[in-house]
């Protein structure tokens, strides 16, 4: 094997490295092997750079026959490696060793697309080209994460089913793969997830796995309290926190289900989904799915009331100006109900409440704990992050009050579920 990219001038990348980003710091070496889900390699190499990552790309020669190193070298403004003979120097060593410079610094090796036939050489440690034995010759220390891309019949095949049990086996991350369209025509599992699918597992892959083994139960969103087939009244709040603590809670190793309100948010990544629209489903929804939770998180904006009798018909003007009376009836309080159920009772559920406020928040949140018997209540001021993308959150348990200042709201919830976790004992 003699392909060598020869030195070119590159531009810096598309798009700056964001030192905030999810990836801020990380230096990911990312594996090309052939197969036509390359060209999604190039949006991924791009979304990784995006996220602040470092991203060193090495490709086999198979790979170079769907997509070239320039078109790598300039997403991820770094040389690309290709061969074992390559003399540049790698990761700033001259030694003409790039199969072991590459990989000593870095955080993560992620192979996309993860060919059939590579994870054969994986399996049985073959090193005839570049990126196989730079992988085996990684220490231990340092991940490998593979995405298969291939057709489905050769996804289905027991041969390769066994090759990803013995890398699984092998302490290898063997990613899921996509269903659907193919590019040979047919339909079914085999597709390589997309860059934005990848680019989550492997923020994901980073994340402690703190809450690993617990079924959390999260509920986001307003409700919807219908008047009539066509009216209603719900509130401001947006799930946006809500949505964040599931994909947190997910991050952390836990089997996450999230019931929402009505809101068009899209699903967190490997989450459960189960949509309501008015308080009353939410509660069925809620207690049903809390008696096989460990942990539920009360992010949702209930409404307090509903129409006592909403209209099976369109209320109508009849022209006279008279206007109708809604009268109101108190929607069930959901979660301090799940609370004073047994598990809770007996320790096998946490109970965390929201409140949203607008003044006194402290005195509120302090007063709310009791009022609903959760062990620990989160206070957020409802004008400041109805609909925001950031918040500040403040922490009431019964040992005093933790404040979390004003962040992005997953990185909110990222902070809340170590809170969760450390008093839940992970
Ligand atoms: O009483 P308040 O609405 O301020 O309490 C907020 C907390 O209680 C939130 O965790 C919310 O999800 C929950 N809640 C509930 N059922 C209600 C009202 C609020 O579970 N009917």
């Amino acid at each position: 094997m003699n392909h060598t990219t020869s030195p070119t001038v590159v531009p810096s990348p598309t798009q700056a490295p964001s030192p905030s980003g999810e990836l801020a710091g990380r230096r990911v070496v990312l594996g090309l092997s052939g197969g036509i889900a390359c060209y999604k390699a190039a949006e991924l190499c791009r979304a990784l750079v995006k996220a602040g990552a470092t991203v060193q790309v090495v490709m086999t020669d198979a790979a170079m026959q769907f997509i070239t190193p320039v078109t790598l070298q300039a997403l991820s403004g770094q040389p690309v490696f290709s061969s074992q003979w390559d003399p540049r120097e790698a990761a700033g060593v001259g030694n003409n060793m790039a199969h072991i410079n590459l990989t000593r610094e870095a955080d993560a090796i992620l192979v996309a697309p993860a060919s059939a036939d590579f994870m054969k050489k994986l399996v049985h440690g073959g090193a005839d080209d570049l990126l196989s034995l730079m992988c085996l010759a990684r220490p231990q220390t340092v991940p490998l994460l593979v995405a298969p891309a291939m057709n489905r019949e050769m996804w289905a095949n027991p041969a390769t089913q066994r090759n990803v049990a013995q890398l699984r086996a092998d302490g290898v991350q063997v990613l899921d793969v996509g269903q659907g369209d193919q590019a040979c025509g047919e339909v079914g599992d085999g597709r390589m997830l997309e860059a934005d699918e990848l680019l989550y597992d492997l923020v994901r892959f980073f994340q402690p796995k703190i809450l690993a083994g617990q079924q959390v139960l999260v509920s986001a969103g307003p409700t919807y309290e219908a008047i009539d087939p066509v009216r209603g009244i719900t509130n401001l709040s947006s799930g946006k926190m809500g949505f964040a603590i599931a994909r947190a809670a997910h991050e952390a190793g836990a089997d996450v289900t999230l019931v929402a309100g009505p809101v068009a948010l899209p699903t967190p990544r490997g989450v459960r989904r189960v949509d309501v629209k008015s308080a009353q489903e939410m509660q069925l929804a809620l207690d049903t799915l809390a008696l096989s939770a460990t942990v539920f998180v009360s992010a949702a904006a209930v409404a307090d009331w509903r129409p006592a009798a909403p209209a099976n018909q369109k209320i109508k003007k009849d022209g006279s100006g008279a206007v109708p009376t809604l009268a109101f009836t108190e929607n069930p309080d959901i979660l301090a109900g799940i609370a004073g159920s047994e598990r809770a009772r007996h320790g096998l559920l946490y109970c965390v409440g929201f409140a949203a406020e607008s003044h006194d928040l402290l005195t509120h949140a302090q007063a709310k704990r009791v009022r609903k018997g959760v062990p620990l209540l989160v206070g957020n001021l409802g004008p400041a992050t109805f609909g925001q993308d950031d918040n500040a959150l403040l922490l009431v348990d019964e040992h005093g009050v933790v404040e979390l200042p004003r962040a992005s709201k997953l990185s909110l919830a990222r902070q809340l579920v170590v809170e969760i976790a450390r008093r839940r004992g992970g």
